[in-house]
């Protein structure tokens, strides 16, 4: 297939690549964009150099597979013009996700809604969302799912290289500092807070992405694509996302309340065995980071509540929360022949 990497300059581009090279997928011509600051770089890709093109002079006849990660607005003016020329884009970013006419998937989960995809685009979910869908599609299968309520803690590269920097200047102005025995953070004097509301080093955030009623934008991403995603427009979903000093891995604490009485021990089951999930007692996201599979665990009975269950879940944000969903999404397609 032709195929298009739009962001690939960036990190979850950087990724895609590995990826696609890592899974073999079957490309005949691979090329490369990003913004005119990049335009001119080369690239490599399993042994060959590609120079990056500048998306907004760009022509994109031929291609079949545009795999985008170059942040909302461009996705909103660039994507339906990739898609008229031809080619299915595969978005990360959160431009398209709510569109009726967009499928929004899961390959896990609900493949089957790209046999129908309107406006030439798919959307891949937000990267914290992708790390529980098969969970809990595979809990909602067997025993219904009623209510989530979760805790996420999101790494700084859920923000774009722009967060993984902020968090470096931070830990580089206090490096030895913050490696001392060190009781009382405050007398830290660092950098003023950039690109997060607060300083991340040897901190929490209880809050990510922007501020959207009285809810954050991540918040509302998690409720809204969940729902989407499980095909389950009538499930109750409560989330507080916070932002947490680690590089990569988004993790999340969850509590779900089911619709029929479950055994502890086959919810370890089901979970263990929902695709792309591996069961492990203790997950966390270093153990994630740069693994394809979510991982479970502290998987326990909730006893504040009837037929609820307490559970860990991570993720890595850049391969299973991105690059390798999409690439997932594009294999699919190419077995559907498009
Ligand atoms: N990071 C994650 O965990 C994650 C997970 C899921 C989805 N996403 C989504 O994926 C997208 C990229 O995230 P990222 O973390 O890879 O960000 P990033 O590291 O900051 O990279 C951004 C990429 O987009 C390109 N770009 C920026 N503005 C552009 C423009 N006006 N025209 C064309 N290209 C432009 C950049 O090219 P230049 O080099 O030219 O600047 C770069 O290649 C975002 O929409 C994000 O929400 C991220």
């Amino acid at each position: 297939m032709n195929v298009g990497v739009f962001g690939a300059t960036g990190q979850v581009g950087t990724v895609m690549l590995e990826i696609l090279a890592e899974r073999k997928f079957p490309i005949e011509d691979l090329r490369l964009f990003a913004s005119s600051r990049s335009a001119g770089r080369v690239l490599n890709f399993d042994g060959r150099t590609i120079t990056v093109e500048d998306s907004a002079t760009a022509v994109f006849d031929g291609l079949d597979i545009a795999l985008f990660s170059n942040g909302a607005p461009t996705s909103l003016e660039l994507a339906p013009i990739v898609a008229q020329a031809g080619a299915v884009v595969i978005d990360n970013s959160s431009a398209w996700r709510l569109d009726p006419e967009v499928p929004l998937v899961v390959p896990e989960v609900n493949a089957s809604a790209l046999s129908e995809i309107p406006k030439g685009i798919v959307a891949n979910p937000n990267c914290t969302t992708m790390v529980v869908m098969s969970a809990l599609h595979a809990l909602d299968s067997v025993w219904g799912l009623r209510r989530v309520v979760a805790s996420t803690y999101q790494a700084v590269s859920g923000a774009g290289l722009e967060g993984v920097r902020a968090y470096q200047r931070e830990l580089d102005a206090h490096g030895s500092s913050l490696s001392a025995l060190t009781f009382d953070g405050s007398a830290l004097d660092f950098p003023a807070a950039s690109v997060f509301p607060a300083t991340i080093a040897a901190n929490v955030i209880p809050f990510a992405g922007s501020l959207v009623g009285n809810d954050t934008s991540e918040e509302l991403k998690f409720v809204n694509e969940s729902r989407k995603i499980l095909g389950r427009e009538d499930l109750l979903v409560s989330v507080t996302c916070v932002r947490v000093p680690v590089f990569t891995g988004h993790s999340l604490s969850l509590t779900v309340e089911l619709e029929t009485e479950y055994e502890l021990d086959a919810a370890i089951e089901v979970l263990s065995s929902a695709p792309g999930v591996r069961y492990c007692e203790v997950p966390t996201p270093l153990m994630a980071a740069g693994s394809d599979e979510c991982l479970v665990g502290r998987v326990r009975r909730d006893n504040s509540a009837a037929r609820s269950l307490s559970f860990f879940a991570v993720g890595d944000n850049l391969r299973k929360g991105a690059a390798l969903n999409a690439v997932q999404i594009a294999e699919c397609l190419e077995r559907m022949g498009s």
